[in-house]
């Protein structure tokens, strides 16, 4: 089983992209996850939407090739950031030659983790609408949201601690609803 993950955060340091390796790290053996980066896709606008950008359509590819999209979510002003908003809403238009979106009917679970004390609830919230809007099938329980996380930082790397159980919870529970998603 393959599973994408798309971080909504471009800092090199940021603790969503380190959540995602721990991701990676609980669903050894179960599922192989892949985080994409997306550094390179321009900001959209559709005087270049066709033929779609080259980090466009490798981003396309990936969605394609995973059976289901982990996102995990920085907060910025109670909302996730607009690097993720324009990530998705490349991957939500048609694509060239009028094949359609490529994020429908794909398997998505929501995790976040944030300094701030929302936990990035908020923001999965908002992200949750657009990607329903989407069709994508969403795991709405368990999601995962992880507050106040600098106390697990330590050299700048987070030490999941006590919210390791959460993670692995969710990782499991991803890949039965996925499984669940295939019969
Ligand atoms: C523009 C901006 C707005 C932010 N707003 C919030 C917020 O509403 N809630 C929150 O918990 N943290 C907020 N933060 C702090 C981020 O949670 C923090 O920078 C976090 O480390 C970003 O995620 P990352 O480490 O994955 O890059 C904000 C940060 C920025 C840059």
């Amino acid at each position: 089983m393959k599973i994408l993950a798309i971080v909504g955060s471009l800092r090199k340091d940021s603790f969503n992209r380190q959540l995602a390796q721990e991701a990676k790290a609980a669903l050894a053996g179960k599922a192989e996850l892949e985080i994409l980066d997306y550094h390179d896709i321009p900001l959209l606008n559709q005087d270049i939407e066709h033929p779609a950008p080259e980090a466009v359509a490798k981003a396309r590819a990936a969605v394609t090739a995973a059976d289901g999209i982990w996102f995990f979510t920085p907060e910025y002003n109670h909302f996730f950031p607009g690097v993720l908003k324009n990530v998705i809403d490349w991957l939500s238009r048609p694509q060239d030659g009028g094949k359609p979106q490529v994020l429908a009917g794909k398997p998505a679970a929501v995790s976040g983790i944030t300094p701030g004390m929302s936990g990035t609830g908020l923001a999965q919230d908002h992200l949750v609408t657009l990607i329903s809007f989407l069709n994508m099938h969403v795991m709405n329980a368990p999601r995962l949201t992880i507050p106040n996380c600098l106390g697990m930082v330590k050299d700048g790397k987070l030490e999941l601690g006590l919210s390791k159980k959460y993670l692995d919870t969710q990782a499991s529970a991803f890949v039965e609803f996925i499984n669940a998603e295939k019969k």
